[in-house]
Parts: structure tokens; C-alpha cells; sequence
């Protein structure tokens, strides 16, 4: 796979005018949605004028990650004559970078496109590695194809509009990557705080954070191993936050990614010794600062469930990327029904519901 560039900085316009001032192309496009829009395109509006770029706007939120809202990028692009050397700028959080990706590498089998995200968890993950898709038949991320942004643009400018769930929800991925890295990286997350908005400190940890996952994905780009390493804590998270989105009390991915690093840390430590100091030092960390889950033992059987439909299982085990260690990972793991209950019971006294 192609490598990225990622580009830090406090000056998104700048950045994006340097970088694609590098790029032959003939007609430029920006890829939006309605939220974004309103909050962020302001902090590019002279770049957009200037640059004569056609501004693309669909419907924000998750829901509209499919076919509908990436069938009329199609059509924007080709009803106003996008070539195989336009170029498309994927300005958003997730559900842009995964979906204006698809679209930029599908348009005449694929054009440029560079990715600004706008959200930390856009940030620190969706935006960098290569994955673009959209929503299908119900299904998460059913339709996509791995192709890298030529170039990724992160800016502090946009922390700023961020409120602290959304920062927090971010701040979990960046935890999990300190997790599968080093005790350096991790101890400086863990000691940060979130909460006092020093957007310069958080750009360097940031920074750090994403060279975690520009290595691993360098390393493995089509997942076919080291890269099922990001997936720390998503196993168990995608049940809550399945099960949340069907109590109708919806949380934010990365809050449910939290409570889900501390659940297969618990089980890290019963397979593979990992410490236990780090354990309860993460499972406070996450405690105070994402409050806890609240579920009983009548909700086992579900999130039990849920795990099992998880895409990532393998002949019928539910598939877990469990540490030994801080930044020593053992991929593939799996556990029985009882060790997965004993864990959610460890879990609830941890988080003290
Ligand atoms: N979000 C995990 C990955 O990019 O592989």
C-alpha cells in the first residue's frame, strides 16, 4: 500500500495549500457533511474560494454512511465533470474520511484524495491507514476497499469545536494505542489531563499516537495480522455499544472502546499475566473519566451474543487481540463462555456499578 503522508499543524489552510500546491490536478472538490459545515468549512473558506474548489455536502451522522449519500457524490462528481486526475478533500470526522475515501477510490477507479479530519477519533484513527467504506444491509463497514488518502491533515484548529465527549471518545483510541506501544507512550497519556484543553500538548501525543498506527498499518496494511493489534478493546466495546444503541441510550464509539480496553485487560490478565497495576491503574483512568456501563448479570446473554456476531471471529470463536504486557500483544485469543462472564463480574466491581 501507497504511504501517507500525515501532516501536524495549526494552520489547516496553510497545510492543504502547500501539500496539494505538490499534486497535478485538474478540477478540486471538498467532501462535507451539514454539521461539519457549519463548524469547521469557516476555518477554510479563503482555501476553498481560492482554490475554486465544488464543495460536496451530505447528510451528517453514521446513518447516512450509505449508498444513498455516496451515490450522490458519484453524481456530483460526474454531472460536474470530475476526471481520474480531480482530486477530492474529505473534510469530516469518520463517516467522511470512510466514506469520501470509497468514493474518491471508486470515481474512474479511483482518484486522489487527501483526508482533513475534524474530530480527534477522526484523527487518531478513520482518516489514517487506508480503510474507506460505507454502511450496507445493516451492516457496519460492509462495502469498502483499503486505499490510502495521499496525504493526511491534522490541525488543533478543530479540537476547539470538539466538546469533552467527543475529546474523551478520541482519547480512548489514543489510550489503546499507548497500550499496544510502550510504557512511555502510554504513561504520558495516562497522565495527561483530557480536561484542561491544552490542544498544543494533546497535538504532540497525538502526533505519537498516530505514528503507533502508521506503523502498525505500514507493517500490515490488509489486517491480516499486527493490525488485528488496533482492535484491542473493540471486541467487548462494539457489544455495549450495541447493546446501548439498542436500549436507545447510544453512546460515543470511543466511551464504549474504553470500557472495552478495560474488560480484555481484565481477561489479558487471566490469560497472560499482564499486570495487574496496570490493569486497575487503566480501569480508574477509564472509571473516572467515562464513568461506567451499567448492566446486570440478566445482560450477559446478549452482550455474549453480540460478541459472537463480531466480523472479526474466526470458525465460531470469538476473537480477541488480548497484551502480555504493555506493547506485547497476543492476537487471535479466545475464551469461554464462563471466562467471559467471570470478566463482566470483574468488570462491574472494578467499575463499582
Ligand atoms: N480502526 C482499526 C484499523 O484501522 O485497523
Amino acid at each position: 500500500m501507497a504511504q501517507q503522508i500525515i501532516a501536524f499543524t495549526d494552520n489547516v489552510a496553510e497545510k492543504l495549500a502547500g501539500i496539494i500546491g505538490e499534486i497535478s490536478y485538474d478540477k478540486l472538490y471538498v467532501l462535507t457533511d451539514e454539521n461539519t459545515f457549519a463548524q469547521c468549512a469557516l476555518k477554510i473558506k479563503d482555501f476553498i474560494l481560492n482554490s475554486k474548489a465544488h464543495v460536496i455536502t451530505i447528510p451528517a451522522g453514521d446513518t447516512a454512511k450509505d449508498i444513498e449519500s455516496i451515490s450522490k457524490v458519484w453524481m456530483e462528481l460526474s454531472t460536474t465533470g470530475a476526471t481520474r486526475r480531480s482530486l477530492m478533500i474529505n473534510l469530516g470526522g469518520g463517516m467522511i474520511t470512510d466514506l469520501g475515501g470509497f468514493a474518491a477510490a471508486s470515481f474512474k477507479r479511483g482518484i486522489n484524495f487527501i483526508n482533513v479530519p475534524t474530530s480527534l477519533l477522526g484523527a487518531v484513527d478513520a482518516a489514517v491507514g487506508g480503510k474507506t467504506g460505507i454502511n450496507f444491509n445493516g451492516l457496519k463497514n460492509e462495502i469498502g476497499v483499503f486505499c490510502p488518502a495521499y496525504a493526511v491533515i491534522i490541525s488543533t484548529e478543530f479540537f476547539a469545536t470538539l466538546d469533552n465527549d467527543n475529546l474523551l471518545s478520541g482519547y480512548a483510541e489514543m489510550i489503546k494505542h499507548g497500550l499496544i506501544s510502550s510504557n512511555e507512550i502510554f504513561n504520558k497519556l495516562i497522565n495527561y489531563d483530557i480536561r484542561s484543553r491544552d490542544n498544543i500538548h494533546l497535538l504532540s501525543l497525538l502526533e505519537e499516537s498516530v505514528n503507533v498506527k502508521r506503523e502498525v498499518v505500514e507493517e500490515d496494511p490488509f489486517e491480516k495480522g499486527l493490525r488485528k493489534a488496533l482492535n484491542l478493546g473493540h471486541t467487548v466495546g462494539h457489544a455495549f455499544e450495541s447493546m446501548m444503541l439498542e436500549d436507545n441510550k447510544p453512546v460515543l464509539h470511543g466511551y464504549a472502546v474504553a470500557w472495552g480496553v478495560v474488560c480484555e485487560l481484565i481477561l489479558s490478565h487471566r490469560h497472560c499475566s499482564f499486570p495487574k497495576d496496570i490493569l486497575m491503574l487503566t480501569a480508574e483512568f477509564v472509571r473516572i473519566n467515562y464513568g461506567a456501563v451499567y448492566f446486570g448479570c440478566k445482560d450477559y446473554d446478549r452482550l455474549y451474543e453480540y460478541m459472537t456476531h463480531d466480523k472479526k471471529n474466526d470458525s465460531g470463536y470469538i476473537n480477541f487481540t488480548l497484551l502480555k504486557d504493555i506493547g506485547i500483544i497476543e492476537l487471535n485469543q479466545t475464551a469461554s463462555r464462563k471466562e467471559i462472564d467471570i470478566m463482566f463480574d470483574i468488570f462491574r466491581d472494578l467499575m463499582k456499578i
